[in-house]
């Protein structure tokens, strides 16, 4: 059995339905603080299977360990926690409450059952503002607000573990830009609220529910002035999660690993490849730069390639296909 924490939010349910295609049984913690609980309805759909949910909170030990007690793990994807940058910033001690004592309580519990397999949902966040893209894993972290600091927490934590305990087996994935949605578009992202994040965003512009999209700076030393970002189809992502999964199970330690393409996008060309898939003009006006945003991250995939044998496969525009048809999709239901 797999747990799955945050198995019903965005990143998480695509990579429940790769699992259950692999054929591994599933077993899902979420608290559905951001996701809905009729995603289990749209997996059993995609798969025929319909995975095992706990409505629960990381942050109650004692419901943790019942999932332990009452099923076999024997590894654990980690993504549950708050991912909001802005909102970090505005109540920190939420962040550091819920993604570190909810990680903590995992690992305790973890350790308690003997299940000492764990892939952990990062970010190129850590690699901070002062690094030069194309990234790779042994570069000098750093933070530059609570959310970021809480996957650099968690990063350092989980080799921590291991330096206490080599028994352990530890991939830390650090996620690009994630975009699009899955290709039966039954699952996708659907942020609550205005979206802070450019494809969501322009989604919505598409789609009529946003008047236009505010471009965050054009005088960066960039193709065309805007920030360019390292965005990957978030099946291909789902799909480094089942091939890390099966690392963790042969090799023990600890590794950081990008998960990325190795290709930078503009603003103005994901625009662009909008604009195609959509079939509509996405009207746009330039304003200032978004405070603490650096004008090119890309990863450097080769240790995935390498470790993992992955390589992310689908095309700018097939994410923003998949982004559309899944907003036109929900947006009838
Ligand atoms: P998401 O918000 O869609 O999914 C997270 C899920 O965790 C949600 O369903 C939420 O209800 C659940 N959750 C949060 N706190 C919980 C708690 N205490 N107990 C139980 N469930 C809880 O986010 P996502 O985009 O799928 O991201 C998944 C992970 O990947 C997060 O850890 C995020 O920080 C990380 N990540 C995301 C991105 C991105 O751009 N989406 C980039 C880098 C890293
Ligand atoms: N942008 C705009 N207008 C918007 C939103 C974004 O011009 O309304 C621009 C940004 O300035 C940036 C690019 O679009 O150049 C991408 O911005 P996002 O907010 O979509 O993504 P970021 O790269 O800023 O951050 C994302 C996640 C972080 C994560 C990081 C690295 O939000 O949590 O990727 O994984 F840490």
């Amino acid at each position: 059995m797999i747990l799955v924490t945050g198995g019903t939010g965005y990143i998480g349910s695509h990579t429940v339905v790769q699992l259950i295609e692999a054929g591994h049984d599933v077993v899902i913690i979420d608290n559905l603080s951001n996701s809905k609980l009729d995603v289990l309805d749209k997996i059993q759909e995609i798969t025929g299977v319909r995975p095992l949910f706990y409505h629960i909170d990381l942050l109650n030990m004692d419901d943790v360990e019942r999932v332990f007690n009452q099923n076999e793990i024997k590894a654990v994807i980690h993504f549950a926690g708050f991912k909001a940058v802005g909102e970090s910033v505005q109540i920190p001690m939420a962040y550091y409450q819920n993604n570190i004592t909810g990680t903590l309580n995992l690992c305790m519990i973890m350790d308690k059952y003997k299940c000492k397999n764990i892939v952990f949902s990062s970010s190129a966040t850590v690699y901070g503002l002062n690094n030069i893209s194309p990234l790779t894993e042994d570069l000098p972290l750093s933070a530059t607000n609570p959310y970021g600091q809480t996957k650099l927490m968690i990063e350092n934590i989980l080799k921590d573990i291991y330096v206490s305990d080599d028994e352990w087996s530890i991939s830390l994935l650090r996620y690009f830009n994630p975009i699009g949605a899955h290709h039966s578009s039954l699952l996708g992202e659907n942020p609550r609220g205005i979206p802070n994040n450019l494809v969501p965003y322009i989604a919505q512009v598409a789609e009529g529910s946003l008047e236009k999209l505010k471009v965050f700076g054009d005088d960066y030393d960039t193709i065309d002035g805007t920030g360019v970002r390292d965005y990957i189809h978030v099946e291909d992502l789902a799909r480094g999660h089942i091939l890390a999964l099966n690392y963790v199970f042969k090799h023990k330690g600890v590794e950081a690993i990008n998960l990325g393409t190795g290709n930078g996008s503009s603003v103005l060309e994901v625009i662009k490849a909008y604009e195609k898939e959509c079939g509509k003009a996405i009207p746009y006006e330039i304003v200032a730069r978004r405070a603490g945003d650096v004008d090119i991250c890309f990863a450097n995939p080769q240790k995935a390639k390498d470790l993992l044998k992955w390589e992310a496969t689908k095309t700018l525009d097939e994410m923003c296909r998949d982004s559309w048809n899944f907003m036109v999709t929900t947006r009838k239901s």
